[in-house]
């Protein structure tokens, strides 16, 4: 489950998903990742800017259920240490991207 404000980026996932064949198991939902509820959740991935990681960290904390794992894209979370850091110098199209594994 994705969840996004931005309605084309939700347009432009779901076609994404639909033509990798994905839409049995994955779906983007449009909507504010300060609204929902965590607590199910064994894997949580965020994509979000330092100031937005702030803002959700709490509501992280407060619902996720032991165990979870979180991975951060690009910036990490303050005041949580990562379990794993693991840097990509080129995904195969140009970018590089670092990822963060933490667990609650
Ligand atoms: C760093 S950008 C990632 C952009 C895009 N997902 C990508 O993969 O290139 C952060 C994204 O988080 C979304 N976002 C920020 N705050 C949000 C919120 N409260 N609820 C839902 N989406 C949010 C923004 O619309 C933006 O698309």
């Amino acid at each position: 489950m994705g969840v996004e404000f931005d309605k084309d980026l939700v347009k432009q996932s779901s076609d994404r998903i639909e033509k990798l064949g994905l839409s049995k198991s994955a779906q983007i939902i449009l909507g504010d990742i300060m609204e929902q509820d965590y607590s199910s959740a064994d894997v949580i991935t965020v994509y979000l800017l330092p100031m937005s990681n702030d803002k959700v960290r709490p509501i992280l904390e407060r619902q996720l259920k032991k165990g979870t794992r979180i991975v951060a894209h690009d910036f990490e979370f303050s005041g949580w240490t990562a379990e794993k850091v693991q840097h990509i110098e080129d995904d195969g199209e140009g970018r590089s991207h670092t990822l963060y594994l933490y667990r609650r």
